[in-house]
């Protein structure tokens, strides 16, 4: 399963990135406007720094087919990286259009706001690369995020849809886990649900609790790399 940082902030994604095995970020308007700076200059940025093999998502703004696809030709003009550069497209009536002009000119796209299985059904019939439902946007609405995801995947499977899922907003690890476990082709987390992972207090105690008998054993400060004999 592929983890993308669902963040526009370049010191949290190059703090993320450090640690974490990461495959690209994915960011949103509103995820831009928290920045407060050209939005082109934190994509470019952005892009600069995850390298051009990996993937980088932005969302188009118009709400007209035609306007959608003037826009995403030119956010891959300025972005680059035509074969890792994903124009998120809002998944309704104009949208499925963009995306079918834009998937014929061999653009990548990602159709986003997805919020129940036939969205996605309709955006893998109009040649989406990735179809992103909103996982804990669909749990707060009463339905169940996770549940939708596998019924998408079921629909791409039986039906032979090379879309892939990115399901998106995320507000625990379980959710996580859970798309993890069902086989889900990739997520996009923000840094703090990224590093609630791998937080765990038995695991921070079992190392403190190691490095205390190591020390015991050979003496303060010793590690594997300088407590041998001749030392
Ligand atoms: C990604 O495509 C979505 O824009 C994003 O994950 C939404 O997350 P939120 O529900 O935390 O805002």
């Amino acid at each position: 399963m592929k983890l993308l940082i669902d963040d526009a902030n370049i010191e949290r994604i190059k703090h993320i990135c450090e640690f974490y095995p990461i495959d690209g970020v994915t960011t949103n308007p509103s995820i831009l406007a928290k920045e407060g700076r050209n939005p082109y200059l934190v994509l470019k940025e952005i892009r600069e720094f995850i390298g051009p093999d990996a993937e980088l998502h932005a969302q188009v703004i118009s709400l007209t087919a035609e306007e959608m696809v003037k826009e995403g030709r030119h956010m891959v003009e300025i972005l680059g990286e035509k074969a890792k550069t994903f124009i998120k497209i809002p998944t309704i009536p104009e949208g499925l259009k963009a995306m079918r002009m834009l998937s014929r000119e061999g653009y990548k796209v990602t159709a986003t706001a997805i919020y129940n299985p036939l969205q996605a059904y309709l955006a893998a019939k109009s040649g989406a690369d990735y179809a992103a439902p909103y996982i804990n946007r669909i749990d707060n609405l009463g339905s169940n995020g996770i549940q939708v995801a596998r019924t998408m995947q079921d629909i791409f499977v039986s039906s032979g849809y090379k879309t892939r899922i990115l399901a998106a907003s995320f507000k625990n690890s379980l959710q996580v886990q859970e798309l993890c476990e069902s086989g889900i082709r990739a997520v996009t987390v923000a840094p703090d649900v990224i590093e609630g992972l791998i937080k765990h207090p038995c695991v921070d105690s079992a190392d403190v609790t190691f490095v205390h008998d190591f020390e015991n054993l050979c003496g303060e400060g010793k590690t594997m790399l300088n407590c041998e004999p001749n030392k």
